[in-house]
């Protein structure tokens, strides 16, 4: 078949309002949002992040706050990260594995306050938590080690199961972690905590701010590339999704968020399983920073980049500005 003018006008069908919804393809809604939140200690603090404007840290009080105003704004789920104090933070992160420590705490105060009637997703790494900001342990030459790092992450997400959390989401990029995770969680008798893999994570330069917030950027040697993938390739982040998947992830996630959409799409694509991705911080600050200097209207801005996910395939996005995008099209 062959579609030409003038029987065919594609301007047809964008004449007029109604026709354009109707025709619209793809819906975002206040269910496709993961709201990021930075944990802080102490009680009715909220501390804001310079590189974040309109991001704060909140003390786990305001953790639970934030959580019943996202389950009020339609928001399913919350990511919780915590900035821990500098002297629990050590060269083995092994505060990672206290089960009172700021994560655990702020997972046990959202489900007093909201029940079982949010997702809490936690972050399995160990950069909140070691001295030299990386994710996972290292050797004598500064080498991020992999399987005792994995012997260390099973554990932080056991403690992490254990207060109370829904999904587990390891941000590590260690090979194998989701296999011995998935494992642990089976004979803990946890069988429906969800694993969201952060299996297609790059070594970006879009996570500065996030660094900032959870007090790990200014402790950081060296970068994230022996574990963390190369910006110029795709094979190999289908690969990470293929062994994910086959460890016994649930979900899977792409990230960074914009510059990755064809990931999003070829995972989608290939596998026909939930994908996820991560606007992540230098994408929030970027955004807000041209809308500052100009460059077009913030909401208007924001609406487009989440739909863009969508279109490519996400069943869902991570976003700082959650709140944000749920009060527009909640209107
Ligand atoms: C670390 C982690 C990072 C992010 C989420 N988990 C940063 C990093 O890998 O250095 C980045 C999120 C963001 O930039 O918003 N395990």
């Amino acid at each position: 078949m062959t579609r030409s003018y003038p029987n065919t006008r594609l301007r047809r069908t964008r004449a007029s309002a109604w026709s354009r919804s109707m025709h619209r393809e793809t819906v975002l809604t206040p269910a496709d949002l993961i709201w990021p939140l930075f944990v802080t200690d102490g009680q009715g603090v909220e501390d804001p992040v310079a590189s974040l404007p309109g991001v704060s840290r909140w003390s786990v009080d305001g953790i639970a706050s934030r959580a019943k105003e996202a389950m009020e704004l339609g928001i399913p789920c919350i990511a919780l990260f915590p900035n821990t104090q500098p002297e629990l933070r050590s060269t083995g992160g092994d505060e990672a594995l206290n089960p009172d420590n700021l994560m655990c705490r702020a997972i046990r105060a959202v489900r007093d306050a909201c029940g079982s009637d949010i997702g809490i997703l936690t972050d399995v790494a160990l950069d909140p938590y070691t001295t030299h900001g990386q994710d996972g342990l290292l050797d004598d030459a500064g080498y991020v080690v992999n399987d005792d790092t994995v012997a260390m992450l099973v554990d932080q997400a056991i403690n992490q199961a254990e207060a109370g959390a829904d999904i587990i989401a390891p941000s590590d990029m260690m090979d194998g972690r989701v296999k011995v995770i998935r494992m642990a969680l089976e004979m803990g008798g946890h069988h429906n905590i969800q694993i969201m893999s952060y299996a297609a994570k790059y070594a970006s330069a879009f996570y500065g701010p996030f660094r900032d917030a959870v007090g790990s950027g200014d402790r950081l040697v060296g970068d994230k590339k022996t574990y963390q993938m190369d910006p110029a390739n795709a094979m190999e982040a289908l690969a990470e999704v293929e062994m994910d998947l086959a460890e016994g992830a649930d979900s899977v996630m792409v990230k960074p968020g914009l510059a990755y959409l064809d990931l999003i799409w070829r995972v989608k694509q290939r596998f026909e399983v939930p994908v996820f991705a991560y606007q992540v911080s230098g994408e929030y600050a970027l955004l807000e920073a041209g809308a500052a200097a100009g460059v077009g209207d913030r909401d208007a801005l924001l609406m487009e980049k989440l739909i863009a996910f969508k279109r490519a395939g996400c069943s869902g996005v991570l976003s700082y500005h959650a709140p944000v995008a749920a009060r527009i099209l909640n209107g």
